[in-house]
């Protein structure tokens, strides 16, 4: 599997705090059968997020090396969780994209006004956007998300939503996102270690009841693979 939302790069957001928290949760990520990992620190000057592009990448070289040398069989990608905000469009050749395409995933619970007219920009200037978790963004309608994804919009949900871990309405969301077919990718949002306990792989053995296997191989590595193979 492909984990394209994790808050493992340490010391940067409200994700792993010390080197060795984040080694934890990569460990627990690949005996959860994940092979490649999208570390996507939040990115939000509301919220007091963000560092300069060359931490993000010293941390991401420190923790590569740190997985090799403990055999740790798991590829490491640069992304991030850009937090939308009024300046979203004015500042979107800065921010730090999926593995250097022009795909970027962006959090719309902090702010979600305007946003088919940035969504529009965003597409003019050549990005795609990944609309991070919305079974949690109560501002985001179905409607809105429908005509989001008409737009070009892609759509990821949490796993842990899909396994009732949480909120009923979130789960009800989610599951909804996944009958009409909207869903793109299925990810973590891992922000601790997982302390042994199944998340990717109890999720995807839960979506392959509810949907076709290749539906199911899209959701959890296909749709990410382009991702990884995508020139920028
Ligand atoms: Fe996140």
């Amino acid at each position: 599997m492909i984990d394209i939302h994790t808050h493992i790069l340490p010391g940067v957001d409200d994700g792993a705090k010390t080197n060795d928290e984040s080694l934890k949760m990569l460990e627990d990520l690949h005996k959860d059968g994940v092979t490649d990992v999208f570390l996507t620190p939040h990115i939000g000057r509301l919220r007091g997020f963000g560092a300069s592009r060359d931490i993000y990448v010293q941390k991401l070289h420190y923790l590569r090396e740190a997985a090799a040398s403990r055999s740790l069989d798991i590829n490491l990608h640069l992304g991030a969780e850009i937090d939308y905000s009024p300046d979203f469009v004015a500042e979107i050749d800065t921010y730090v994209t999926m593995n250097d395409t022009k795909t970027l995933l962006v959090d719309f619970t902090v702010h979600a006004e305007d946003i088919e007219d940035a969504l529009y920009e965003a597409k003019l200037r050549g990005y795609t956007l990944i609309i991070a978790h919305p079974e949690r963004t109560t501002q985001l309608s179905l409607e809105t998300l429908m005509t989001l994804k008409r737009q070009g919009a892609l759509i990821q949900t949490t796993a842990s939503s899909h396994l009732g871990i949480g909120e009923r309405r979130v789960r009800r969301r989610a599951l909804k996102l996944l009958s009409l077919g909207l869903i793109d990718f299925i990810a973590s949002d891992l922000h601790r270690p997982l302390s042994g306990l199944p998340l990717m792989r109890a999720c995807r053995a839960r979506i392959m009841k509810k949907t076709t296997p290749s539906t199911t191989n899209a959701l959890f590595e296909d749709n990410a693979r382009r991702l990884l193979l995508e020139k920028p």
